[in-house]
């Protein structure tokens, strides 16, 4: 019989096996200081592209003083507990209040993270004669929820309205043999890797045909789409039409946990059967404050979102008008589409970083297919005109540079940490 770690030791996985070249440079960097635009890594300051600091809240001094003070009053023990035993307070229940209403929606549930958040809610609500119908290029944390459901699901090609009909009707057909569960349609509001929006609207219109409860995450559109920045059911004119709109903190918000809002009596629902909010320790008193002040900043400084949308658009046709292809984007995520192996592209990581002090995320096989290299700029509100700037002309020289072929090499660049 095999140990069963030794395939582990055998085989690192698509990223790990990267790791002895990598880690602390390409993967785990340090990004140290105050979370602005710019920040230090090894030393240099880097314009920084790879936070989902989308308003700029991170480091607002009216942020950081609440964050302070409530750790001061509360600790990070207060309340102690799962919400349903000991772990509840008036603090958690005013932010589910503040929430549903900001989504137009009856009630909210909070949840202690966004991605365990999401899987449990899909554990919770489907049963095995329910089928989950779902976009190929949903989050992991959908397709882990996926995994602990049970019975039949079907996923329809990336924003495919015809096979999400398709699906739909395949699905339907099914129920109808069964004589019995339901269908859950479950997208995003916008894509985090391209940062085309879900077809939220067609998707809905679809319920006059056929019958199904949607759910939306739109991690990447609360706060920043929408005319209040409720998100991409707002900018969609079809809020009324999701029934599960869930978003996590950890992107507009700068903090942590997530909340889905519906009809108060599935909300309740999901409050008495969500597993992993039953089971594990509520959300720590300085969270919820934290959260109640920066969901009270989202809705009340529309200028945050004015200038994060000012931030991006000057950046996507800066980009697109230097002869760049950003793909369907119409949100402030801006993928940068270029060709090249994964030994050149971290070469050019390396230039951007240490030439340029551009500090981009990028994307490659096998996560995308082999020969081709996305790099993922994520504006912000906290960015400004230089930055902007600076890394399209580091952009623009680097990737003459690729296409010269300058940066071919046999193997990454060895930038692990000493
Ligand atoms: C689309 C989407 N859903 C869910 C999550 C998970 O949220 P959390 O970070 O709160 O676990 C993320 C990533 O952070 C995300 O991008």
């Amino acid at each position: 019989m095999a140990d069963i770690f030794e395939k582990l030791l055998r085989n690192a996985g698509p990223l790990g096996q990267h790791r002895e070249r990598a880690h602390g440079y390409f993967s785990f960097p340090k990004l140290e200081g105050e979370i602005s635009s710019r920040m230090k890594f090894r030393g240099k300051e880097m314009i920084v592209w790879s936070l989902n600091n989308y308003l700029g809240l991170a480091n607002h001094p009216e942020v950081r003083k609440i964050d302070a003070d409530a750790s001061k009053e509360y600790g990070l023990a207060y309340p102690m507990g799962a919400r349903m035993m000991s772990g509840n307070s008036n603090h958690h229940e005013q932010l589910e209040r503040e929430l549903a209403t900001f989504e137009e929606k009856e009630d909210s549930i909070l949840m202690n993270f966004g991605y365990q958040g999401i899987m449990s809610t899909i554990d919770a609500i489907c049963g095995r004669h329910d089928i989950i119908v779902y976009d190929a290029e949903c989050h992991a944390c959908i397709i882990d929820g996926l995994r602990l459901h049970t019975g039949h699901r079907y996923v329809y090609k990336h924003n495919d309205l015809e096979d999400c009909e398709k699906q739909l009707i395949r699905a339907t057909q099914l129920i109808e043999k069964q004589k019995t569960g339901g269908i859950l349609l479950i997208t995003e509001g916008v894509f985090g890797m391209a940062g085309d929006q879900g077809k939220l609207k067609e998707i809905a219109a679809l319920k006059s045909k056929y019958e199904f409860r949607l759910m939306v995450d739109d991690a990447h559109g609360f706060g920043t789409l929408g005319k209040t920045g409720a998100g991409a059911g707002e900018a969609q004119g079809c809020q009324d039409q999701i029934d599960l709109y869930f978003s996590t903190f950890a992107k507009s918000m700068a903090s942590i946990g997530a909340f889905v809002a519906g009809d108060k009596a599935i909300i309740d629902f999901i409050r008495y059967n969500i597993r992993s909010q039953i089971f594990a320790k509520s959300l720590p008193m300085p969270i919820v404050l934290g959260n109640l002040k920066r969901l009270d900043m989202l809705r009340t400084m529309p200028e945050l979102k004015d200038k994060l949308w000012s931030n991006a658009l000057k950046l996507q046709n800066g980009l697109k008008s230097r002869g760049f292809g950003i793909g369907k984007t119409d949100s402030p995520v801006t993928p940068v589409y270029m060709t090249g192996g994964v030994e050149e592209a971290s070469a050019m990581v390396v230039d951007l970083r240490e030439n340029y002090h551009v500090f981009a995320s990028i994307i490659i096989y096998p996560v995308i297919p082999k020969g081709h290299i996305i790099f993922r700029l994520i504006p912000s509100a906290a960015h400004t005109d230089i930055d902007i700037e600076e890394t399209l002309i580091a952009f623009s020289e680097t990737k003459a540079k690729l296409d010269a072929g300058a940066y071919k090499a046999e193997a990454i660049p060895d930038m692990a940490e000493a």
